[in-house]
């Protein structure tokens, strides 16, 4: 798979001239003028030429100095940390398939009437592509959080200990909770515990809301909590599996030393790797399966921070879409269905023909960064570029 570099970002404001010239004109009409009046005015109009001047170098100066400050702001607007996405170690395939895969299988819900989920946020430096590490905050060791599976109805519990050395929060888009009470910070050592009914099917993103929220999003603090109505109101699907999209913003390659954040290319939206799961391109290696026909359910979370994900199957249609996680509804045999920053999306295909199905945002920059990765449908060998 290639990787290409992104294109360095180019911006350079137009400077504003020095409008002194107009300034000088001005005062020699006056002048002209003033020849042949009294002596007074001319000895006034000299004092006022004498001020024009000293303005007119004043703004001169102001000017100037304004469009050092525009050069110095275009700099370092050009000076943006250069792409690492195309970076990777000679044994790259070796590593890609020693990866331990987040697993997107969705997991069993928790049981009983209260979910209770308990996150200790770490500091850790995690793999974000083969052989590239990254410093990140981690609500539970890795990135993205845990999947959080409950029912419709539930209560959840949710415990954030804050194991890091700033502080933290979280924010479930799940709960309908005054935010100032429940998303609270929390300072390192402390921690906090609020509840919610889930009242709301779906698919959600949780993730840290502290200030600044695009660093701690970039940092690997998100993750999906799948809100399934009670058994039996979805259709049936013999298989279901979470992914979790997300950009990752490098200060250096992260080949040898752990990279961390770059918050500007974060802010100009220039990511080094987008990825499912938070590693690039990690079901290629390690696809996700299915039996011919059987009936395959996406849960789908856009964590960006601020990419949207525009979900697709190449090869198939989407047979049942739950736009924007709206599960009153479903669209059918739909090609792509966006999925907002911020946002989930349901998504069913039922496969009949065996095969290397690559699930993709078709946004095919993402693509390139490592937002790949691959149903295998019966049993079939080989891999594929897409
Ligand atoms: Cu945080
Ligand atoms: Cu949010």
């Amino acid at each position: 798979m290639a990787f290409p570099a992104s294109e360095k970002l180019q911006t350079r404001p137009a400077t504003p001239e020095p409008d002194s010239g107009a300034l000088i004109k001005v005062v020699a009409v006056f002048l002209g003028l003033a020849v042949g009046v009294l002596i007074p005015v001319l000895v006034w109009m000299g004092a006022s030429a004498q001020n024009a001047r000293n303005d007119a170098r004043a703004a001169a100066q102001k000017a100037a100095t304004l469009r050092a400050g525009h050069e110095h702001a275009a700099a370092a607007a050009t000076a943006v940390t250069p792409s690492f996405a195309a970076l990777a170690p000679a044994n790259a395939d070796a590593l890609a398939l020693a990866h331990k895969t987040y697993p997107a299988v969705l997991p069993a819900a928790l049981p009983g009437p209260v979910a209770d989920v308990h996150l200790v946020l770490k500091d850790v430096v995690i793999q974000i592509a083969p052989g590239i590490k990254y410093s990140a905050w981690a609500f539970a060791g890795g990135a993205p959080g845990p999947v959080i599976h409950v029912r419709q109805g539930q209560t959840v519990k949710i415990t954030l200990t804050n194991g890091g050395v700033i502080p933290h929060s979280v924010d479930f888009h799940a709960a309908r909770i005054a935010p100032n009470l429940a998303f609270r910070d929390v300072d390192p050592g402390k921690s906090i515990t609020y509840t919610f009914k889930a009242t709301d099917p779906g698919v959600f993103m949780y993730h840290c809301g502290t200030k600044p929220v695009l660093a701690h999003i970039a940092n690997g603090m998100y993750g999906a909590i799948v809100v399934e109505p009670a058994a039996g109101v979805l259709p049936h699907a013999d298989r279901q599996y979470v992914l979790v999209a997300s950009e990752w913003y490098l200060s250096s390659p992260g080949l040898t030393a752990p990279a961390s954040i770059d918050m500007a290319k974060a802010h100009a939206q220039t990511p080094d790797w987008v990825t499912w799961n938070g590693y690039a391109g990690q079901y290629v290696k390690h696809p996700l399966v299915a039996k011919p026909g059987e009936t395959v359910r996406f849960w789908v979370v856009a964590a960006g921070p601020s990419f949207d994900t525009d979900f697709h199957v190449v090869g198939t249609l989407l047979d049942r879409a739950w736009v924007n996680g709206d599960m009153t509804h479903f669209q059918r045999n739909v090609q792509t269905v966006p999925v907002p920053a911020g946002g989930g999306g349901v998504f069913d295909v039922k496969i009949g023909k065996p095969g290397l199905y690559p699930f993709v945002s078709h946004s095919f920059a993402s693509v390139d960064l490592g937002q790949v990765g691959l149903l295998k449908v019966g049993n079939v060998k080989g891999t594929m570029s897409h």
